[in-house]
């Protein structure tokens, strides 16, 4: 896909060109459980992201200026498979989450504040659930997965490069330009496939622990929004008096390819168009957004800046076309409602001075992905390279052997080992 998610074919991008530096192989690169401190000269423009190929690669810059090239080939994602997380979290191999978009009136007044006291179940988010649901839903159909014509020719028990969660990937796109909240990512080589994992800030610990009464209910009004536009039922209508429920979740799991890194991740969705000529998913489904109220020239700039970042790269990376927005006044009531195509998105950026660029976010993505398959060699489910980034700085990494920081369950190495289902 091009950066507005139309099929193209590229012709070869700088990126294919770029060797991976391999000299790491026969070098120590990182004593266990030590950070591994940037040791090279801060970059300038036109040299390589990572390390000088005279040292291993220790460092991955995440200056927006090296990422400025062809935009990386990108294939049109496509749907393998999708679960749901029920009321009380738990999983199911299928589809029964899935809501129905229902086209909402052009002022519609919805009042985002109703039910925050007494119709809500807020989701515990300080319970970690890791990649664990991406995990149950490829034990349960690994079949399928290696039926693939790459998984039966290839030495990684699934035929793919990396499993992550869609969110993940937002917070990589979105890194050359983010300047107030950092990220540590795990990864762990595991048969061949590298598994990438959240591990939650000390900064993003505390935010957590100190919201305001009015940010705890500012996080409701995007999840009420939802329930005025989505059915449970094809035919239905939305069910504004019921019981905003957060553990509940329809995910699509996805393959693509961002250069030549094989992907699959799962992202939540809100609902899916269910006119009978739709297209098939996930070009069927449909995003939803709230956002304050634009009065002026300059809200309407942060929209494009900030907003329109982080809403483009949710959505480009699993092939959803399109998001609804429910723009609301200070009281949380909606007052206008706005179709926006992802792919229309560059263009509405493009008379802003020094905006962000997609090709920045997927090269960035790529070049990460390559840093971090460099990195980790060792494939062992008991070994977590811990990537972490602050603003301002380069991406760098330390390892852990046997820690906390492991994430991938025993169920799930023993799953994957089972004799019933031979890796290849
Ligand atoms: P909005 O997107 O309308 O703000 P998503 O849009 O990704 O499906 O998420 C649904 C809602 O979850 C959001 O609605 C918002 O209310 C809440 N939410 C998601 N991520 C959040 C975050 N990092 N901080 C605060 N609220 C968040
Ligand atoms: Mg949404």
């Amino acid at each position: 896909m091009d950066q507005h998610g139309r099929k193209v074919h590229h012709p070869p991008s700088s990126y294919q060109n770029h060797k991976r530096n391999k000299d790491h192989e026969s070098v120590s690169v990182n004593p266990e459980h030590k950070r591994v401190r940037q040791s090279h000269p801060p970059h300038h423009g036109g040299s390589p992201p990572v390390s000088s190929s005279a040292s291993p690669c220790r460092a991955l810059s995440t200056r927006r200026q090296l990422y400025e090239k062809d935009f990386p080939v990108y294939k049109q994602p496509v749907e393998v498979g999708s679960f749901s997380l029920d009321g009380e979290r738990r999983f199911f191999n299928d589809a029964r989450q899935m809501r129905y978009f229902v086209k909402p009136h052009p002022r519609p007044n919805f009042d985002l504040r109703d039910g925050y006291k007494d119709r809500f179940v807020k989701r515990d988010d300080g319970v970690k659930e890791k990649l664990d649901h991406i995990l149950r839903w490829i034990l349960a159909n690994r079949s399928k997965l290696q039926s693939s014509v790459s998984a039966a020719s290839s030495s990684q028990a699934l035929g793919v490069d990396i499993v992550t969660w869609r969110g993940h990937l937002t917070k990589l796109l979105t890194t050359p330009y983010e300047t107030r909240e950092g990220w540590l990512l795990a990864a762990t080589l595991f048969r061949g496939t590298l598994y990438i994992s959240e591990v939650e800030t000390e900064a993003s610990r505390r935010d957590r622990d100190n919201r305001t009464e009015r940010h705890e209910e500012m996080m409701y009004w995007g999840y009420k929004f939802e329930q005025y536009l989505c059915a449970d039922d094809i035919k239905g209508s939305p069910n504004p008096v019921g019981v905003v429920n957060t553990n509940e979740a329809f995910c699509t799991v996805v393959q693509t390819k961002l250069a030549d890194h094989k992907l699959l991740f799962s992202g939540e969705v809100d609902c899916r168009d269910g006119e009978p000529e739709a297209p098939a998913a996930p070009a069927c489904y449909i995003e939803l957004k709230t956002s304050a109220e634009i009065c002026t020239p300059k809200q309407r700039s942060n929209f494009h800046r900030f907003k329109l970042l982080k809403w483009w790269a949710q959505s480009f990376l699993p092939g959803v076309p399109r998001i609804v927005a429910g723009f609301r006044d200070p009281d949380g009531l909606v007052v206008g409602t706005e179709t926006i195509q992802i792919s229309k998105i560059s263009h509405l950026i493009k008379n802003e001075y020094n905006c962000w660029k997609p090709t920045v976010c997927m090269n960035f993505c790529c070049e990460f992905l390559s840093f971090v398959r460099t990195v980790v060699r060792e494939d062992n489910p008991r070994v977590v390279h811990l990537f972490s980034w602050d603003p301002h700085q380069d991406v760098t990494y330390s390892v852990h052997r046997d820690t906390t920081y492991c994430f991938l369950p025993p169920w799930y190495v023993e799953g994957m080992a089972s004799s019933s289902n031979p890796p290849h």
